[in-house]
């Protein structure tokens, strides 16, 4: 590796370009094994010093470049592996230049690469310079014009904005011109070229425009894109009435491609997606997967405002794009399902995988001080942590102000680039409220902690809150956080207490929440303590409703307690917590509390409404592995999976299963609706506590006909997971249903996808049996849904065999992310985060852990990505 691949990028070098690009023209000629692009930019002096213009270019075979028509000799630029400088430039230039690439040979899946039969581009963060010399940074602002030519194998030739112009060029080929009125950084550039077939449909905006609705995909998969199409449409209203928002072209296109480094791309109208977030039909998804692609078109489109219309000024800004965009898609969400429910599933993720990253080796701020590879840096915390930040906004300045915020910043910086600065910058103003302090969630890293305790005597409740915030790599000592924390008093029939009657001081700003009765605490000292006075008797704390700020609580509190919350409380966020906290008192300490008691109550409820189904359903399973190990610091890894199966067992004799698997086994056609997703969830629950204490033809019997008698993959696939996860399950007639399965959906290469993902989670498959899947004719890992469902699915969610003491599961992740590295270093270095996690085990398995983060470290041609992960996880780093 050379020194400059671990070169570090600061926000504090940042500097504003000396020339900007205003317009560009591209032309794509593709042909088999190689492309010409060729492009003419109109460069403009900003800065008047400025003489030179840089341009980002990596792997690009130069033939020629021009200035103002003139082709420039050797001693006029200069070109070396990153880049090209051009000098003695003036006010404004016309730059013509042409280079050559290998679409073919992109196995890194950045710039213009082939997926399948059809050529397309993913040019966030950078991939844009792996297509032509360009000043490829978010604050480079243009206007493109792009024509596509190819041959008659790609009659679908498509870019961003509107078609100008369509021409037949000779020998069969055909070229299309896109022009894109909206200037934008070249991240937003796309391209497409390929034989594919088309879904259209219409929508009317708000002000009467009618905008044309396309979803592409390759011709076997078109049938699988009504439910994106409806998707896309509800987010079109969505963002007109909730934000005010209205889509700005007359024409709106989705394109599917098979392999995809990410989830999806917001390209200016041509938005680029994995099969997996726009593909759904009840045989080829399931509930989670039809929510995933709700959540994801949703988000790209929203990027329309939130990233396109309004920018970064540079990638240390990235949360504020994707932050602010997470929250807009969370909120969507909420609104089209069970909002609490919603919620509940937000925290639960962001507990289980950004506050193990907020506590890593890898824990970095909201808005980072520094990076190598920008690409390691779209990560849970930018992402939901980021969200969460913009949700606190919202609650300190109530919704109406936010929104006033948000109408005044899309007004504000419309068709400019800039950054979190000018978005607190608009809410302090709107909000009338110093956010001075509020900003150092942008700054600090890691998650803080409240520690909440209480006292009860002479009618009054103290309740004492400190927070505190670990240390972080690079950073310690922090300062107090500014957070809105919501609560709630219930009297012992689990009503509300009315805060308007009560006498409540407190040192910090506070008001109730008329559509809640909840009290808002602005926290801002590290030390703050609640008085109630005149209360009747000893209430019960509802605290952090809504989990208003993204912190760890430890209130040591009585379990009588928390089961009464887990039962009555008004807030669903709470309901659920509080048994959370139950489940982690289990596992930490052993709990008094009957938790299969308390459980059999909780699903005995009359679960009328769908909301409530739903609520209970994220209620009723064990908390997850990972969830459990980043909650209770230190535990043993092997005592609490032990630990988990008994608790597993012991719930599964309530008598209440096999009720609910009667009353939510309905045979009506699926729909992916709240009601459907509900039911199943229940039914799903029921039968694998019903499956839990089976054995033999028992277990047999209900699991085949819980695969039989299903009409969809979320059903399928709880039956296989049972029969490839259970201990009991015969070992001949779980082969013999993978097999089937196999058989059956080998054409769909997501429901494959979910086929090697439900093995490689399983602590039945030993690592013998993942290299056994690695060589099966299916599988290839340059694609990279295939290579993480079983890599991914395998380090993170087999905990038994991953984590295997004899250190074999980490040197199977070791092998195949050094061989990935080679071809795609995005991939590998996502692939490799595991391993960083090591501060949460033994010090047997830190230490192997550690050994496998040093053979990656020590891997000739290392790419930046995995290096910068490797690097910074490793202890004497
Ligand atoms: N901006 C994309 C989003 O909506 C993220 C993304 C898609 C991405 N593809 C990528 C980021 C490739 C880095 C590399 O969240
Ligand atoms: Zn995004």
């Amino acid at each position: 590796m050379t020194s400059s691949v671990a070169e570090e990028i600061r926000l504090s070098d940042y500097q504003a370009p000396g020339y900007t690009t205003e317009s560009v023209h591209l032309r794509f000629e593709i042909h088999d094994g190689e492309t010409k692009v060729s492009s003419t930019l109109r460069v403009v002096r900003q800065n008047p010093e400025s003489t030179e213009l840089y341009l980002d270019g990596e792997d690009l075979g130069l033939v020629s470049v021009s200035v103002d028509g003139r082709t420039l000799s050797e001693n006029e630029y200069q070109v070396d592996e990153q880049g090209m400088t051009i000098f003695a430039l003036h006010e404004a230039h016309e730059i013509s230049i042409q280079t050559l690439i290998h679409p073919e040979q992109n196995t890194a899946l950045e710039g213009l690469y082939k997926s399948s039969s059809m050529y397309c581009t993913q040019c966030e963060a950078q991939g844009f310079r792996k297509i032509t010399y360009y000043q490829d940074r978010p604050d480079v602002l243009a206007k493109f014009t792009t024509t596509v030519e190819a041959d008659s194998a790609y009659p679908t030739l498509l870019s961003n904005g509107n078609k100008i112009a369509e021409e037949v060029t000779g020998d069969g080929r055909r070229s299309v011109t896109w022009e894109d009125p909206f200037p934008k950084p070249s991240y937003l550039f796309a391209l497409v070229a390929g034989d594919l077939s088309v879904l259209e449909d219409s929508f009317t905006t708000q002000s009467g425009r009618q905008v044309k609705l396309q979803i592409f995909s390759e011709p076997h998969n078109i049938g699988q894109c009504d439910y994106a199409m409806d998707v896309l449409k509800r987010s079109m209203r969505w963002d007109e009435e909730v934000y005010g928002r209205e889509y700005d072209l007359d024409i709106f296109m989705i394109v599917a491609v098979e392999d995809f480094n990410m989830g999806a791309m917001e390209n200016k109208g041509l938005n680029i997606f994995n099969t997996s977030c726009v593909l759904a039909s009840p045989d080829t998804a399931t509930d989670a997967a039809y929510l995933r692609v709700e959540a994801v078109v949703a988000h790209e489109y929203f990027h329309n405002w939130s990233g396109n219309r309004v920018t970064c000024r540079d990638w240390f800004q990235l949360s504020l794009k994707e932050g602010f965009t997470v929250l807009r898609d969370a909120d969507f969400s909420g609104d089209m399902n069970a909002k609490s429910v919603k919620r509940i599933e937000d925290v639960g993720f962001l507990r289980s995988v950004q506050f193990a990253e907020d506590s890593s080796p890898l824990a970095h701020s909201v808005r980072p001080e520094s990076y190598i590879e920008i690409s390691n840096f779209y990560t849970t915390t930018i992402y939901e942590k980021g969200a969460e930040v913009v949700r606190m906004y919202r609650t300190l300045l109530g919704e109406q102000k936010f929104r006033a915020g948000t109408d005044l910043y899309f007004d504000r910086f419309d068709g400019q680039a800039v950054t979190t600065d000018d978005f607190a910058a608009v809410m302090a103003e709107v909000g009338d409220i110093d956010l001075t302090q509020f900003k150092l969630w942008y700054q600090q890293a890691g998650t803080p902690v409240l520690d909440v305790s209480e006292e009860f005597a002479d009618n009054t409740l103290r309740l004492k809150v400190k927070q505190s915030c670990p240390d972080t790599p690079g950073q310690s000592d922090k300062q107090p956080f500014h957070m809105p924390v919501e609560l709630g008093l219930l009297d012992a029939e689990g009503e509300a207490i009315s805060l308007y009657d009560l006498q409540v001081d407190c040192d910090q700003k506070s008001r109730v929440i008329a559509e809640t009765g909840s009290l808002l605490i602005e926290l801002r000292a590290s030390e703050t303590e609640l008085t109630f006075s005149h209360l009747e008797e000893k209430p019960v704390v509802s605290f952090l409703r809504n989990f208003s700020a993204p912190v760890r609580v430890n209130f040591s509190r009585d379990e009588e307690e928390l089961a009464f919350l887990a039962q009555h409380d008004a807030d669903g966020f709470i309901r659920w917590d509080s048994l959370q906290a139950l489940w982690l008192n289990y596992f930490a300490s052993g709990t008094e509390i009957d938790l299969a008691g308390l459980i059999t109550n909780i699903a005995s409820q009359p679960l009328e409404t769908v909301e409530e189904q739903q609520l209970v359903a994220t209620m009723l399973t064990v908390p997850d592995a990972n969830y459990l190990m980043e909650s209770i610091p230190g535990f043993d890894l092997d005592e609490l999976l032990r630990r988990r199966k008994a608790l597993r067992a012991s719930l599964a004799a309530s008598p209440v299963w096999p009720e609910l698997y009667e009353r939510f086994a309905l045979d009506e056609v699926y729909q992916p609706n709240g009601a459907g997703m509900a039911g199943r969830s229940i039914l799903n629950i029921a039968f694998s506590y019903m499956a839990e204490n089976m054995s033999g033809d028992e277990l047999l019997n209900l699991t085949q006909n819980h695969y039989r008698a299903a009409d969809n993959l979320t059903n399928r696939r709880a039956a296989l997971a049972v029969a490839i996860n259970h201990e009991q399950y015969d070992a001949q007639a779980r082969q013999a249903l993978l097999k089937e399965f196999y058989e059956r959906w080998q054409e769909e290469a997501l429901v494959i996808d979910l086929w090697f993902s439900l093995q490689a989670q399983s602590d039945q498959t030993a690592v013998e049996r993942l290299r056994e899947l690695k060589s099966h004719a299916s599988f290839d890992d340059s694609n990279p849904n295939r290579a993480r469902s079983l890599y991914a699915a395998f380090a993170m969610f087999n905990h038994e065999r991953f984590h295997a003491h004899d250190g074999s599961g980490y040197d199977f992740l070791t092998e195949v992310v050094a061989d990935l590295d080679g071809r795609n270093p995005q991939l590998a270095s996502r692939l490799a985060t595991p391993l960083t996690r090591w501060g949460r085990y033994d010090d047997a398995r830190q230490s192997l852990m550690q050994a496998s983060l040093r053979t990656l470290s020590a891997r000739e041609g290392i790419s930046k990505d995995l290096f910068e992960i490797v690097s910074k996880s490793l202890p004497d780093a």
